[in-house]
């Protein structure tokens, strides 16, 4: 059994950051509801128990409580924020409100240098708090091993039972040291090697997903973005040719998607690739439609459509493979205004009907993003594909505003082709989250040569982003910009003119429609 570090979540809206730091140590981490009964917990026979932060005080009257037993297992404890006032309240301490919210930077002084959190880190260390309570009694068995200025109790510890709390976030970047306070947790106290490495999943990936298919037929929908590209790569490792990918040209893909998506998977991996060129039907039922929310409920039904038919085409499957994320399968914790639990309804348009008769197989369901980039280039696929930006299921049509038609995608896809282009050129395209040009219905004048010009705008966006569910713009240097509007003013037919997007999310959103 992999070695892992359970990790019970409070509501916090850090708690994936905490998985995700866990595994930057090469240990697996595992995210479970903070009520998980302890005996639950034990069957994982974890190494160590990190209890994460929450906005509950835990003397409110609902306030989520751990399952007491987990002290009992015997497994090194790290509570962090309120994750340490829940160890003082129900270990025997006492936790009361603060008279004012301690938020922000301080500094950790570490008034006991032999308590194994803090080996070889320095005596002062930068850390970021958040947090309304504290602690006013640590319970018997525990001292004090770090302060601040505002706390006497920013870290303690219970040497022989080997429980830990911290009252700052060691899991944010403002803490800068704080990778190496997980290191020794996770190496020093629970003892764990560093055996998580995506080198070492492709083979425990390829024997689970043969055990589990066995001898069967597995089918997988291949949009060309990072999820189901790398799940593509690791079930054709493992299964070959009992692996058929179907990709469905919905007609509002961007320049040369199909052509690539054929080239890195037909060609180069020798998957067998079912191409399914619907282009025509889908842009056939989206003409005249300009509302945003129709285009996408049109092109998820259709696309549920031919891929329904294309699955009969392609045999007698038995599976159906997903690129499914951690994030998608954690239970979220319902607690007070997570933002974690917030689901766009509008980006499931890919997803596919559960009355499909296909049992799931979803080889990526425990890992997040960073570690499928880091399994695709594992497997071999190309930085181009791994680090491709996100690229909305409706594709074009949400960049086309107003009417969807042959001749309007071809414009956006020229613009959007130089804006890609031009964006890797100057090193910008890997480093941002996305970068694009949307297609305006509003023609204006314009000369050129000595021709009078009525033609379409193009608008170009390029944002910063986590997780898409806020945005910055970029501040794209002029040159570029400059660059970027000759180019398509130049060469796209159809658009004679160029406006950059300012706006940030919120109250913006990063795609126009
Ligand atoms: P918004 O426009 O909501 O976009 O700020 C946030 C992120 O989601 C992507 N997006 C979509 N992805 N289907 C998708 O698969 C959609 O209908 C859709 N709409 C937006 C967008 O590109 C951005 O990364």
């Amino acid at each position: 059994m992999t070695e892992q570090i359970v990790i019970l979540d409070f509501g916090a809206q850090y708690t994936q950051v905490i998985a995700r730091r866990v595994r930057e140590c090469n240990v697996y981490s595992t995210i479970l509801r903070y009520d998980t009964p302890a005996k639950d917990i034990a069957a994982l026979k974890p190494s160590g128990i990190i209890l994460s932060g929450g906005p509950s005080s835990v003397y409110a009257k609902d306030a989520p409580l751990p399952d007491k037993n987990i002290f009992k297992l015997g497994v090194p404890v790290l509570g962090l924020c309120y994750g340490e006032q829940l160890l003082a309240h129900l270990l025997g301490g006492k936790v009361e409100k603060g008279l004012r919210r301690e938020y922000g930077k301080s500094t950790l002084k570490v008034t006991d240098a032999r308590c194994a959190l803090f080996a070889r880190l320095p005596r002062q260390l930068q850390v970021w708090n958040s947090h309304g309570d504290k602690l006013t009694k640590l319970p018997r068995g525990f001292k004090t091993v770090a302060v601040t200025e505002n706390s006497p109790f920013a870290a303690i510890e219970h040497r022989a039972k080997r429980f830990f709390g911290l009252q700052f976030h060691p899991e944010v970047v403002h803490t800068p040291r704080g990778r190496e306070i997980f290191a020794n947790f996770v190496h020093g106290i629970c003892g764990c090697g560093q055996d998580w490495t995506m080198r070492n999943y492709v083979e425990q990936a390829v024997e689970e997903i043969r055990a589990q298919v066995g001898k069967a037929e597995v089918i997988l929908g291949l949009s060309g973005g990072v999820d189901s590209s790398v799940a593509a790569a690791l079930l054709h490792k493992a299964i070959g040719d009992q692996l058929t990918c179907i990709f469905v040209n919905n007609g509002v893909l961007r320049a040369r998607e199909a052509e690539v998506v054929r080239e890195v998977f037909e060609r180069n991996f020798k998957v067998k690739l079912q191409y399914e060129n619907a282009a025509k039907l889908f842009l056939r039922r989206l003409k005249g439609v300009t509302d945003p929310e129709r285009k996408r409920k049109i092109i998820g039904r259709t696309f549920i459509e031919v891929f329904q038919a294309a699955t009969k085409r392609a045999g007698k499957a038995k599976f159906l493979a997903q690129g499914t994320l951690y994030p998608d399968v954690i239970e979220s914790v319902p607690i007070g205004d997570n933002p974690a639990a917030l689901i766009k309804s509008h980006h499931n348009v890919g997803g596919l009907p559960r009355k499909m008769k296909f049992a799931l197989v979803e080889p990526l369901k425990c890992l997040f993003k960073d570690e499928v980039r880091q399994l695709g280039l594992e497997l071999g696929l190309s930085r181009e594909i791994v680090w491709r930006q996100p690229f909305p299921g409706p594709g074009l049509a949400v960049r086309i505003l107003g009417e969807v038609t042959p001749a309007r995608c071809k414009i956006l896809r020229n613009a959007d082709a130089i804006v890609v282009e031009e964006m890797k050129s100057a090193g910008l395209y890997y480093k941002i989250w996305q970068s694009f040009a949307v297609l305006l219905p509003v023609r204006s004048v314009g000369v050129m040569g000595d021709e009078r010009t009525y033609d379409y705008t193009i608008a170009i966006r390029a944002v910063e982003s986590q997780d898409g569910m806020t945005a910055d713009w970029v501040k794209l240097p002029y040159e570029i910009l400059e660059k970027l509007a000759s180019r398509i003013i130049n060469e796209v037919k159809g658009v004679n003119r160029c406006v950059f997007d300012i706006t940030s999310k919120p109250p913006g959103t990063i795609e126009w429609e």
